[in-house]
């Protein structure tokens, strides 16, 4: 008899994965290689090291090994907050009126508030390991600039952060987060650096993009001793962090005998949506599965369903390597009304392959739709999400709506990346009803593609 499924479906600490799972390994038509900027060559180690922690440098370019040990230095950090709760969402099922079976994987239990930890604290333990003594990074939301702070403040490292502007005037107490953790915090785009100086001559009014706030923690890293530069998405070896998240939720379903048909997850560069589908697509890869993945983006800033599929820098000073990804240019600034996060230009090389092979679906939401998903869920469930996170309720509303309609018993799982606790100034225009929705026009994105470089390999 199958076993009665709890509201939480908790794995033992023994159960936490003692290694990632390395999706490109099984992936029969892989992305594209990253290439070198001035040589259109592929990327080597030696370019990518220059910017990179050295072991970071090895997953991104690994294609091959299908499972990359845990090191023990870092299980220990994953203890102290891991396996993540997987929670099945009676709450939500039975207010909707759905046949369906709603789970989510949470991954805001940790004082971070989200899944970014998981990556944040295996770059810290890497550069802590080779011997590193600072570390530099952007920050959009400040989910990833909290995490990473937490992580360099437990393995003893420096951190500066470039932090979004609108976002660090936003958020506050966000900021006091990652100065508490004792990071340096600076709002980007600033006069600490040559691209921040450019950035602001040619624009002085803006509220800065990831894309700027990138430019200007690797302009930093580059030019500091002992220093490297760390990324909190779109790159592999960062969904290859995240895959943590699939591999629990999918042990934990195991264990009751549950098999998802829709996996949803809010996708920015990409990193929850790919850590969390990323054993399941393996299988769905493999013909074991016929199951759906949906990414959702926010209308304000559609890579998926409006970029191209080109290769592209990851920063707007155009300095990073290329990859080739759905981007909307390096160049595009998302409306400064955005609240959350997801205002990354670009998306990971692994997902928009999927997407463009027609393994992986990808819809937008506009912002006034994914607060009215968030309260709901905040009055139902309890639990109060990040903005991000609520892309993903907001698709997996719909679609046990649809179950609903058609009376199919469809299980769905999506990804609760993350609490919206330091979110409350969205929540308070939501609230007063002055939040308002930014869709681009066509010659909007025109300005953002005319960004993406001329090369052979585009045409
Ligand atoms: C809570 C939360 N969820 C999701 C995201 C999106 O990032 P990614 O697509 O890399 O998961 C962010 C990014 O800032 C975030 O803070």
């Amino acid at each position: 008899m199958a076993k009665k499924i709890p509201t939480r479906l908790y794995l033992d600490e023994e159960e936490i994965p003692k290694s990632w799972y390395n999706l490109r390994s099984d992936m029969v038509s892989k992305p594209d290689p990253i290439l070198h900027p001035g040589t259109l060559k592929s990327a080597t180690a030696a370019d990518l090291e220059a910017v990179f922690c050295k072991e970071c440098v090895k997953q991104e370019l690994d294609e091959t090994n299908r499972l990359i040990p845990i090191p023990e230095g870092l299980q220990e950090f994953y203890r102290a907050y891991r396996p993540a709760p997987l929670i099945r969402a009676y709450f939500l099922e039975k207010a909707l009126g759905t046949p369906a079976e709603i789970y989510y994987k949470h991954e805001g239990t940790n004082t971070s508030g989200s899944h970014k930890l998981n990556s944040a604290a295996a770059q810290a333990f890497y550069a802590k390991a080779e011997g590193l003594t600072s570390l530099t990074t952007e920050t959009g939301a400040g989910q990833w600039g909290s995490a990473m702070a937490m992580a360099c403040a437990y393995y003893g490292l420096d951190l500066t952060v470039y932090m979004v502007k609108v976002s660090s005037e936003q958020k506050p107490y966000r900021k006091a987060l990652i100065e508490t953790y004792g990071a340096n915090l600076i709002p980007s785009p600033s006069n600490t650096t040559e691209s921040g100086r450019k950035i602001l001559e040619q624009n002085p009014n803006t509220g800065g993009s990831l894309g700027c706030a990138i430019s200007e923690a690797i302009e930093t890293s580059v030019k500091t001793d002992k220093c490297r530069y760390v990324l909190g998405s779109v790159l592999n070896h960062v969904l290859l962090h995240q895959s943590i998240i699939g591999q629990e939720a999918r042990a934990a379903l195991e264990k009751y005998g549950v098999t998802p048909d829709i996996i949803i997850g809010c996708a920015g560069g990409g990193s929850n949506l790919g850590g969390l589908i990323a054993p399941f697509m393996g299988d769905k890869i493999k013909g074991k599965s016929k199951t759906r993945f949906i990414a959702v983006e926010p209308a304000s800033c559609p890579s998926f369903t409006r970029g191209r599929y080109a290769y592209d820098f990851g920063d707007t000073a155009k300095t990073t390597p290329l990859l080739r990804m759905y981007t909307l240019g390096s160049g595009f600034m998302p409306s400064a009304n955005h609240a959350g996060g997801l205002r990354y230009h670009g998306m990971n090389p692994i997902l928009s392959k999927l997407y463009k092979d027609g393994y992986l679906e990808a819809r937008s939401a506009v912002q006034t739709d994914v607060f009215d998903a968030a309260v709901k869920f905040a009055k139902i469930e309890g639990i109060l999400p990040a903005p991000e996170s609520s892309h993903a309720i907001k698709a997996a509303i719909d679609e046990a709506l649809e179950c609903k309609r058609t009376g199919e018993k469809k299980v769905i799982l999506f990804g609760l990346t993350g609490t919206g606790y330091f979110d409350m100034s969205a929540y308070m225009s939501y609230n007063a009803k002055t939040m308002s929705d930014s869709i681009p026009t066509d010659a909007d994105l025109e300005k953002g593609f005319a960004s993406i470089p001329e090369i052979p390999q585009n045409k």
